[in-house]
């Protein structure tokens, strides 16, 4: 196989979505991301639950009785078809799923499944864990103080440092992510912050969510977060296709790439209490009254313990970005 230096946003698009990549590759990813690692939409149904009661809620702002749900990156549709299952009864949703990977069968008919965000509609639009995967550029300090991009060569994931960062990467490092200090690295969010607004520039109104590992500025990871998972386990970058590469998001940035509507950053666990989902136990006497209800009700708990975790799902952001509905 003869050897290649690439930056890492290019590598990482070709090894994640090119041919036979990481997502694509039916052979590789069987069961889809499930199959290599655990998001809340597989944590517990919960997580689905609590989204069909944004869903009512942001039909109830609209004052419409048809909503749309798109899911952006939805993976194997798992979102929703667990959404909807858990939709308010006299609700009627249209449900699309946005993914690059094939439509998996025996999916619910009702859902669209397709590789952009339909346009114009109002409802609302999640993105749980996609943005981590929007493949990005590196940038490091050299020696004397100067950003450049990383390279990574294919297929064994060794990097060396390549020409200087220019035009508008680094302006966007200036405004989000200032490196100075030799060997410190940033992933420079531009493609996000781009595929973002494109995603909420799809609503006519509504709400669009995006979930997913974050850090703002002021509390960037000095040396970035780049870093892959394969089977379950967290593993060395190698963009050969065989892993997941993925690196947490600047959500900040991505806020204010949007120019209309109202942001709001959150934290999961504050969002999902908002949602009613709060990992606390049901009372002892309980047990007393209603064993079967105790158990029932300690399950549910246990798996909000989860989705709302210090140093776990918990901290994950929510960027809420409300678009459309002031104008009613
Ligand atoms: C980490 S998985 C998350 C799956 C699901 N949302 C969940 O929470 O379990 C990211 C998914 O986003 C999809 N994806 C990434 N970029 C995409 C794009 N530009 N358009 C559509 N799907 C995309 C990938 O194929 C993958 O299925």
């Amino acid at each position: 196989m003869t050897e290649e230096w690439q930056g890492w946003r290019e590598a990482a698009e070709t090894a994640l979505y090119g041919d036979g990549g990481f997502y694509r590759s039916p052979v590789r990813s069987p069961d889809g991301p499930a199959g290599h690692f655990r998001t809340s939409v597989h944590a517990s149904p919960l997580f689905a639950r609590a989204v069909a009661g944004l869903l009512a809620r942001t039909a109830a702002e609209l004052g419409i009785g048809t909503v749309a749900l798109v899911d952006v990156g939805a993976g194997r549709g798992e979102l929703l078809t667990g959404v909807l299952a858990a939709t308010p009864e006299g609700l009627e949703v249209v449900p699309y799923g946005v993914e690059v990977a094939a439509r998996p069968p025996g999916l619910d008919p009702r859902i669209v499944w397709c590789t952009e965000p339909p346009r114009g509609v109002s409802g609302l639009l999640f993105a749980n864990e996609w943005l981590d995967n929007v493949p990005v550029d590196v940038a490091e300090v050299d020696g004397e103080g100067v950003a450049r991009y990383v390279q990574v060569r294919i297929p064994d994931g060794g990097e060396r440092l390549g020409p200087p960062v220019t035009g508008a990467d680094a302006a966007w490092l200036e405004r989000w992510w200032p490196l100075s200090v030799p060997g410190e690295r940033a992933e420079i969010g531009r493609p996000r912050d781009l595929a973002w607004a494109r995603a909420v520039g799809s609503l006519e109104a509504g709400l669009a969510v995006a979930v997913d590992y974050a850090h703002v500025r002021g509390a960037r990871p000095p040396f970035g977060t780049l870093t892959g998972f394969r089977g379950g386990r967290e593993v060395l970058p190698v963009p050969d296709g065989s892993c997941d590469l993925t690196a947490h998001v600047a959500l900040d940035a991505c806020a204010a790439a949007v120019d209309r509507g109202a942001a709001e950053l959150t934290g999961q666990r504050a969002a999902l209490g908002r949602l009613g989902v709060s990992g606390e136990r049901p009372p002892l006497s309980l047990a007393a009254t209603d064993p079967a209800a105790y158990v029932t009700a300690l399950a549910a708990a246990g798996e909000a313990a989860e989705l709302t975790a210090r140093g776990g799902l918990g901290d994950f952001g929510w960027l809420l970005h409300r678009v459309g509905a002031e104008l009613r």
